[in-house]
């Protein structure tokens, strides 16, 4: 297995060392190969939201998996899931089910480019939306770290590929926008407005570390890809059914034309999904020409736990739990900040949280887009990640990577993690 991992962050490239192997998780907790006991902020990059091995989860699936692992044919349990989405995003009137998310991002592409007869999209710098051809420029997550080489020089619009083996012809239509950046983007479409198929693009930015929109920057994208004709592709394969119920759409009240989820949907099994407009979704087929499918689309396990998860996430007072517990974490580490390093002049330390996605970047700039998360010390951010480690917590092995808060984690949990922070951030400083 190159890297001896199945996806390449997890190798700990970014941190240094050997990654841990994991045996089990149960709760907010993993247990490695060698039964040491990690708090985990991964939670499997986001999926996890109720935490691992969720009872209710689990006996769900104990009974699904004896009536079947596939069918390859329509199930009732699609129907149920798409219900229950629509319901808490009703832009998503009809959905079609894939197996990641990288899939549901490059499916709805294509339907964007079906649907307005153009070719460009529109991504931002740090963006990350998998590892389809013509969206590995200039993209966020593991390919951050990965292609350190070139990327400071490129400019903004250019569509280079950041991986050998795309060739650029994939990449040219590919146009690039620092995120958070409403004049950039208005001269990308006074350039190109009648080739613009489509803005994709994270609401809160997650994959360069987390990155708050500006207020008005997603309304601008909105107001601006109406008057063009362009359409609007929220990529809520993080946010969906993480920073609200209704995600990210909700919280901030826009409404895209497209919508890319995945992640939570499948608690934890390989589920993800693309939907929105009737319209366009229309042109999927078989109703429509644009051809699309998949050998698991919609695979009944994974149903079983896209289901079970957000029946549990739609009940009452659970995002203000979830709410406090991160904001418990953000208070906790921002006032060991304040006790240890930023007071005395130390290493900076700058907290970003969006509902339960939070990232500590070790930079004294505020980080409003891919250039300034940049900033932050990656070197640092390994040492930070080494020593939380050695006091079992386990954080994403990047800077350029979310901490996702699970229902799991208690109070106890929290409070041990802020008491491991201080205790970094104090040996960080002396050292
Ligand atoms: C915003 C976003 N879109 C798309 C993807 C790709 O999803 P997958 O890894 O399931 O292919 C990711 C993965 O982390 C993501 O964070």
């Amino acid at each position: 297995m190159p890297g001896g991992v199945s996806s390449p962050v997890r190798a700990f490239r970014a941190v240094g060392g050997e990654p841990i192997f994991i045996k089990r998780g149960r709760g907010s907790h993993i247990y490695d190969e060698d039964d040491n006991e990690f708090i985990d902020y991964v939670c499997s990059w986001g999926p996890l939201i109720l935490g691992h091995s969720h009872p209710q989860v689990v006996e769900a699936l104990k009974r699904a998996v004896e009536r079947g692992t596939s069918f390859g044919a329509p199930t009732e349990l699609e129907t149920t899931l798409a219900r229950i989405i629509h319901s808490a995003m009703p832009s998503v009137e009809m959905i079609r089910f894939v197996s990641s998310g990288t899939e549901a991002v490059m499916s709805a592409l294509r339907l964007a480019r079906a649907f307005t007869g153009r070719n460009k999209i529109v991504k931002f710098a740090g963006g990350y939306h998998g590892h389809s051809d013509g969206l590995l420029v200039r993209a966020g997550s593991g390919v951050a770290t990965q292609c350190e080489q070139s990327i400071s020089t490129m400019k903004n619009e250019e569509g280079i590929p950041d991986v050998p083996g795309v060739p650029p012809g994939y990449a040219l239509n590919t146009l690039v926008a620092p995120y958070n950046n409403p004049t950039a983007i208005e001269q990308l479409f006074e350039n190109h407005a009648e080739e613009i198929a489509a803005i994709i693009v994270e609401p809160v930015a997650a994959n360069m570390g987390v990155v708050p929109p500006q207020p008005g920057f997603l309304e601008h994208l909105r107001s601006l890809t109406q008057k063009s004709g362009a359409l609007l592709i929220f990529d809520e394969v993080i946010t969906g059914f993480r920073v609200s119920y209704g995600g990210a759409q909700e919280l901030y009240g826009i409404i895209p034309d497209l919508t890319c989820l995945g992640k939570v949907i499948g608690g934890g099994l390989p589920v993800a999904a693309y939907g929105g407009r009737e319209e366009i979704m229309s042109l999927v087929a078989p109703s429509g020409p644009v051809y699309q499918a998949g050998t698991l689309a919609g695979n009944p396990l994974a149903m079983t736990a896209g289901i079970e998860t957000l029946q549990i996430l739609s009940q009452d007072g659970i995002y203000t739990q979830l709410e406090e517990k991160s904001s418990l974490l953000e208070k906790g580490l921002a006032s060991s900040c304040n006790n240890t390093l930023v007071a005395r002049g130390g290493i900076p330390v700058s907290i970003s949280r969006v509902g339960s996605i939070i990232t500590v970047f070790f930079t004294s700039e505020p980080v409003i887009d891919y250039d300034t998360a940049r900033c932050a010390d990656i070197e640092l951010y390994g040492r930070f990640f080494h020593h939380m480690l050695e006091q079992g917590i386990y954080l994403p092995p990047s800077q350029f990577e979310a901490c996702f808060v699970s229902l799991a984690h208690g109070d106890e949990e929290i409070r041990a993690t802020v008491a491991a922070f201080g205790r970094t951030l104090r040996a960080l400083n002396e050292s």
